[in-house]
């Protein structure tokens, strides 16, 4: 099991893995010809958890797709080390906001992971060995009781949560996660937020949160980027983010009070909302 040390957040050092931050500069994406994102710049530090917030259709969705490679981009993304040379590309996790699945299909928990692990065609039966493993890989997020169950029976939660432990197995450097906007109720959503931090903790990932509920961000993440107008429109603290004007004004909400007390009341202030 890789671990490696903390990078401090003010900091840029390099962790053992070798990497130090993800940077995005001018980025710019086009599809069917017609910009989707463009200068759009961003600096993750390795060992953060960053959020992505933003209106429907801003673009969320389409930058996580681009730093996967899923889709193409302009401009510059680059995975560096601590003196700010190139690194090669770290192993990505990832988690789509949606999957379209056959709720009647047999595919199981334990045959996801072995699809993804293996060629064994899914008529067999699995050795022990893997049973362990994929159940090791569910204990990271709470699903192991889910092992034998059909893909199509999952809660939204549940499902979440398997497609997690497949991201982390093997525990990659980079964790983008794009979480859906339906299907998972507030005890669910409550439980992965948990998940994520203590993952982030126990690992030093970096991880980016395409996320929908401000109060779990502004609880959970250490940076926030505001994705509006096909760029990003701010990025900072949870604090600076939430008493940006623009921000208070696409959300119609009025944040600024949150803020006012000391930093260690933030979780307390979050949870008040
Ligand atoms: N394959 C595609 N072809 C053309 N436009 C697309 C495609 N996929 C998404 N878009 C458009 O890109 C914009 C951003 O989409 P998306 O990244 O999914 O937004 P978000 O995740 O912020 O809700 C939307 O206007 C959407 O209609
Ligand atoms: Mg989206």
């Amino acid at each position: 099991m890789r671990k490696h040390h903390k990078c401090a957040n003010s900091e840029c050092k390099t962790c053992e893995c070798g990497l130090c931050c993800t940077k995005i500069n001018n980025f710019g994406v086009k599809r069917s010809g017609i910009d989707i994102l463009k200068n759009v710049n961003l600096h993750i530090h390795c060992g953060d958890l960053t959020a992505i917030i933003g209106p429907n259709g801003a673009g969320k969705s389409t930058l996580l797709k681009a730093i996967l490679g899923e889709i193409s981009h302009t401009g510059e993304l680059q995975f560096l080390d601590a003196q700010n040379n190139g690194t090669t590309r770290p192993s990505i996790g990832y988690v789509p906001q949606k999957l379209d699945l056959d709720s009647s299909s047999p595919t199981s928990v334990l045959d996801l992971f072995a699809a993804a692990h293996t060629n064994m065609p899914i008529w067999f039966s699995y050795p022990q060995k893997m049973r362990e493993r994929v159940r090791e890989s569910l204990a990271r997020t709470q699903g192991e009781h889910l092992i034998n169950k059909r893909l199509g029976e999952l809660s939204g939660g549940e499902l979440q949560r398997v497609l997690l432990a497949l991201a982390l197995d093997p525990i990659p450097h980079l964790l983008l996660l794009d979480e859906p906007v339906s299907g998972i109720d507030q005890k669910g959503l409550e439980l992965f937020y948990e998940t994520v931090s203590t993952l982030r903790k126990n690992y030093d990932l970096s991880i980016i949160l395409v996320s929908h509920d401000l109060s779990l961000v502004a609880e959970y993440a250490d940076r926030i980027a505001f994705v509006n107008n096909k760029t990003i429109e701010c990025c900072g603290t949870p604090q600076e983010v939430f008493t940006n004007t623009k921000v208070i004004q696409t959300f119609g909400l009025d944040w600024s009070n949150r803020f006012r007390r000391d930093e260690k009341d933030r979780v307390d202030n979050a949870l008040m909302v």
